[in-house]
């Protein structure tokens, strides 16, 4: 064997040695400072681990086709290995190595293996109760279940035909009457408990019950309304958070015709929920942010009460029903 100059000064097991640990370092901390430079945030962008896997992974591919490139290469990279095993180091350092080695693997094994305490951090408390005041609970969706009082008022208006509308749907109607010219504005819905209504009305015998139910369709009309003004965009037409905007989200709106959803709460939960919306949520609902509105900000109680009941009606949904009712 030659002596030439093309010979690594360090001798080749420690060139070896000191490229891995120069690429780790590398991409350890050389990219993302580099990543500062470049974007000027004030943090790092960090590396993914499959990519520091790539990079560990060429480097050993390429050393180790370099030193087994020849056998005075490979006998030189196993020189110092030999010396080393042979006690040419002294045998204290051999011992002292020889034991480090097993220990670290044996660490390392138990630190994956071991059972961990920790909550695992992509769980996310979809319905945190810590900060959901306890007033809300027993609320009840005043347009789902209007009182007699309330029926009463609707078949006065319903004789005199002089029905009240929300503003964001009488113009709407105020159109359709213009072109048709009705009789009555009840004519506008073509459903069950409306067509009775309008019977009843012209025989002058009404009852309740169906008073009742065409107050409630009239309520539902209303909620789909300001729930298509204001919250299809993200949960879409049928509530299954399909909306034409729902894709722009890290955390997307959910499906609520699933089980399990909005099915599982108490009204007065989905209310809450409807009126602070994502910044109301506590830390615990991190690491994903929600992008749903605060729609106390926007929307008066009446009109989310009134969404909240079409909501659950388009889901085909009721909602749970309170402790203690
Ligand atoms: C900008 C998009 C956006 C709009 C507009 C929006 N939401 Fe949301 N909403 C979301 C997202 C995203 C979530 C899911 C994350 C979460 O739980 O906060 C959500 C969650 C909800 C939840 C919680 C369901 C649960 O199980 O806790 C309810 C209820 C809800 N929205 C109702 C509404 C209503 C009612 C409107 C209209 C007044 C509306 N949203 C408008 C994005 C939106």
């Amino acid at each position: 064997m030659t002596q030439t100059t093309k010979k690594p000064i360090l001798g080749s097991f420690l060139t070896v040695i000191l490229t891995l640990l120069a690429t780790y370092a590398l991409v350890k901390w050389g990219i993302p400072a580099l990543s500062r430079e470049i974007t000027s945030l004030p943090f790092p962008l960090p590396v993914p681990g499959t990519l520091m896997f790539f990079y560990m992974t060429l480097t050993i591919v390429a050393l180790f086709l370099i030193v087994t490139f020849s056998e005075e290469g490979l006998a030189d990279f196993l020189r110092p290995v030999k010396k080393f095993l042979r006690g040419g180091y002294g045998s204290i350092p051999r011992a002292f190595i020889l034991t480090l080695i097993p220990a670290v693997i044996g660490w390392q094994v138990y630190e994956i293996t071991v059972p961990k305490v920790e909550v695992p951090s992509s769980l996310r408390i979809q319905h945190p109760s810590s900060n959901f005041p306890k007033s809300f609970e027993a609320k009840r969706n005043p347009f789902a279940s209007p009182t007699e009082a309330e029926v009463d008022a609707f078949i006065e208006q319903a004789k005199a035909n002089e029905i009240e509308f929300i503003p964001q749907v009488q113009e709407d109607i105020e159109h359709w009457a213009e072109e048709i010219d009705p009789e009555h504005v009840l004519e506008f819905f073509p459903l069950a408990p409306m067509r009775k209504l309008l019977a009843q009305i012209q025989a002058d015998n009404v009852d309740k019950a169906t008073a009742k139910a065409a107050l409630l369709e009239k309520n539902l009309f209303e909620g789909r309304a300001l729930y298509a003004m204001n919250c299809r965009a993200c949960h879409g037409d049928s509530v299954a958070g399909d909306g034409p905007m729902a894709d722009g989200f890290k955390l997307r709106p959910i499906n609520f015709t699933d089980n399990g959803t909005i099915e599982t709460i108490v009204e007065g939960y989905t209310f809450w929920r409807v009126t602070n919306g994502g910044p109301g949520l506590p830390t615990e609902a991190t690491p994903w942010d929600s992008a749903m509105p605060e729609w106390k900000l926007s929307l008066t109680e009446e009109q989310r009460w009134r969404i909240i009941m079409a909501e659950y009606d388009l889901a085909q949904k009721t909602p749970r029903i309170p402790e203690g009712h």
